[in-house]
């Protein structure tokens, strides 16, 4: 994967279906911009080229197999990333920009129905992925996610809302990111069970320290976090 070409920074919220990335990426977004920052919130998968056939899959408007939908996914965050005016070029601008689901959601849920060498494929897709400067994993217990799921739309569930997937996503996430911290990824992992209010709060505390760090060496910006 790929250095972010910034000065801005490239900050992703993951979680489990439910588990509140969608509520807390604006929020952060608005406490940045009081700070003058420029912002830029997105989520994927995106309204996109390559976005657009996703969109009806989870709807279960159609079935895909597990590598076409992975394909599909990655083409999406690459076209997320490099179409001119996308991520990268806003990073280049200067811009903060604040992710809603990114390459750990394709670890987590495409890896339900990949085997090995299939997910060392998608590993592959995704080498000219940009890393992000840290990534919030809102960790929530499945219960808690399926019942904001359920008050917040009781309607319908997409393909993946189900208790028993769920918890295996919630594993594939926890084992993804032992993976990524060992390539010295940034990953914060967040108790998303708390009220909005309390998750924001900590969200923006650990956030702080991406200014704090901005003119330390790499080693220096790791052990930061660690405090
Ligand atoms: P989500 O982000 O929860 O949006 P919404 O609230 O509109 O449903 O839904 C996206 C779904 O797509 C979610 O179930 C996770 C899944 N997904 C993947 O399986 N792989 C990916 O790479 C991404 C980005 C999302």
């Amino acid at each position: 994967m790929q250095p972010n070409p910034g000065p801005g920074k490239l900050i992703v919220m993951e979680g489990l279906d439910g588990s509140g990335t969608s509520t807390q990426a604006p929020r952060l977004a608005q406490w940045l911009r009081h700070r003058g920052l420029r912002v830029y919130v997105t989520r994927e998968p995106t309204p996109g080229a390559a976005g657009v056939f996703i969109r009806p899959f989870l709807a279960r408007r159609f079935a895909l197999d597990g590598k076409t939908l992975a394909a599909l996914f990655s083409a999406d965050r690459l076209d997320h990333l490099y179409a001119p005016g996308g991520v990268a070029d806003r990073l280049r601008a200067g811009e903060w920009v604040l992710m809603d689901r990114y390459y750990l959601s394709s670890f987590a849920y495409q890896a339900l129905s990949l085997d090995a060498a299939e997910l060392q494929w998608i590993d592959h897709l995704h080498a000219p992925c940009l890393i992000p400067d840290v990534t919030f994993f809102l960790d929530a217990p499945v219960r808690v996610c399926l019942d904001r799921i359920a008050a917040g739309r009781a309607s319908h569930f997409e393909i993946f809302e189900r208790e028993d997937i769920l918890k295996r996503v919630r594993r594939n996430y926890l084992d993804v990111i032992v993976w990524l911290r060992q390539q010295r990824q940034q990953i914060q992992v967040v108790d998303g069970s708390r009220p909005i209010a309390d998750v924001g709060a900590d969200v923006r505390k650990r956030t702080r320290l991406l200014f704090d760090s901005n003119a330390l060496p790499p080693v220096e910006q790791a052990a930061l976090w660690e405090r």
